[in-house]
């Protein structure tokens, strides 16, 4: 049977709702995001041109409201935007929000004895 690779990134009291932990794995790193308590690692390296994408902000979106011309906000902390030309990601699952053909790639992430691991690399 073989050991699925793993790779401890902190304790999770380190890593609170809100921010996020650049790993130095592989060619480019991988940032492990806390959004509101759920873990998500994804790839420092932005499908479009290839920019450092951790380095972007966390942000939300903005969508049309039920009234003409009125816009909400949502979706805070959900969403990482590149800092070379702004394509935006959900940190969730790494897809592009505007071209559903695009996506950052993503790792599963585990919490074990308080403790947080990506998993795969
Ligand atoms: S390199 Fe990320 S949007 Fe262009």
């Amino acid at each position: 049977m073989s050991e699925q690779k793993r790779t401890f990134v902190c304790h999770v009291d380190d890593l609170p709702p809100g921010t996020m932990k650049f790993l130095p794995v592989g060619k480019q790193g991988i940032g492990v995001y806390n959004v509101k308590g759920d873990f998500y690692a994804l790839s420092n390296y932005c499908p479009h041109r290839g920019a450092p994408l951790c380095l972007g902000p966390v942000s939300g979106e903005v969508r049309p409201g039920d009234e003409p011309y009125e816009l909400t906000w949502e979706r805070d902390q959900e969403i990482v935007r590149c800092p070379w030309h702004g394509w935006e990601f959900e940190i969730a699952t790494g897809n592009a929000l505007a071209l559903k053909n695009h996506k950052a790639r993503s790792w599963p992430v585990t919490v074990e004895d308080g403790s947080v691991y990506v998993e795969g690399v």
